[in-house]
């Protein structure tokens, strides 16, 4: 018997735009479902705030998205998984998904070199990190990148490119880049510049996100607990026509709503 919630939208929440890159490669896999995305501007970035306030904020925008009737959430965000995952996963009566830096594949790659991982500060110092860095620090040497002030420059305008690589110029002029062998970007803004990171490190280097494997383990959690959207969809129609409603918490609404679609347009969606 089909479960009365499968058609009920996939809830997906970041600080911003960062959590679209996520959006886009679970919409690629799962392009029967309706999702409703959480950009919460008004308190970007999350990842130099505290530890206690990335939790309340985090809770808060759960609650918000339980109440809209989802059937399953993915935190698209590091920062906020590090910080609030366990206590979001009390209060929510169904499957939460979060994120961490994808060390894991970077390590089993096997490659000589170090393995650097950009992220948020509150990420580089949370629990959860260094246990996986304790966990994998014998395989490989795991640099940790906090990279302050990058959000928020691809938040004022991911395509500006002349601010993006002076920063990004500047960020590995101190680093020898000829011992990296692979760049994990254990934050979901970062995927958005990955061209520009790889180009900035010097070109022949690995780079890994976690996109993918968060869109695999939640097409394996709704399986599991009998949610996924069986409704047919024309998986190679190009683009992709995807139902998502979005809500912003900050000013420029509008603003923010068309930097989503256009992201998406991207990546072969279109959003109904
Ligand atoms: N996109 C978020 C992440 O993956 C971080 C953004 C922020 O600092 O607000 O960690």
């Amino acid at each position: 018997m089909e479960n009365s919630k499968t058609k009920l939208p996939i809830g997906v929440f970041d600080s911003g735009i960062g959590g679209i890159s996520v959006l886009a490669e679970i919409i690629k896999m799962l392009p029967s479902e309706r999702f409703v995305y959480f950009a919460d501007t008004i308190h970007s970035p999350y990842g130099t705030k505290s530890e206690d306030v990335v939790r309340t904020l985090s809770i808060k925008v759960a609650e918000f998205l339980a109440l809209m009737g989802i059937k399953s959430l993915v935190i698209a965000c590091n920062t906020a998984t590090s910080a609030a995952i366990h206590e979001i996963r009390k209060i929510c009566p169904f499957p939460v998904v979060g994120m961490e830096p994808a060390l894991k594949p970077a390590v089993e790659l096997g490659l000589n070199g170090k393995i650097l991982v950009m992220a948020t500060p509150l990420t580089l110092k949370s629990k959860k990190f260094n246990d996986l860095v304790l966990h994998y620090k014998h395989r490989a040497e795991i640099v940790p990148i906090p990279c302050v002030g990058l959000v928020e420059i691809i938040e004022r305008d991911h395509s500006c490119r002349r601010e993006i690589e002076e920063y990004l110029s500047h960020l590995f002029s101190s680093i020898h880049k000829g011992d990296i062998s692979v760049i994990v970007l254990g934050c979901t803004h970062y995927v958005l510049i990955k061209r520009e990171i790889l180009h900035a490190a010097g070109g022949n280097i690995a780079i890994i996100d976690g996109n993918c494997g968060t869109a695999r383990h939640l097409q394996a959690m709704l399986q599991n607990a009998c949610l996924l959207n069986t409704d047919v969809a024309e998986r190679s129609h190009i683009p992709i026509k995807s139902q998502i409603t979005f809500y912003i918490s900050g000013v420029e609404k509008e603003k923010r709503i068309t930097q989503c679609r256009q992201l998406l347009q991207k990546e072969g969606i279109v959003c109904e």
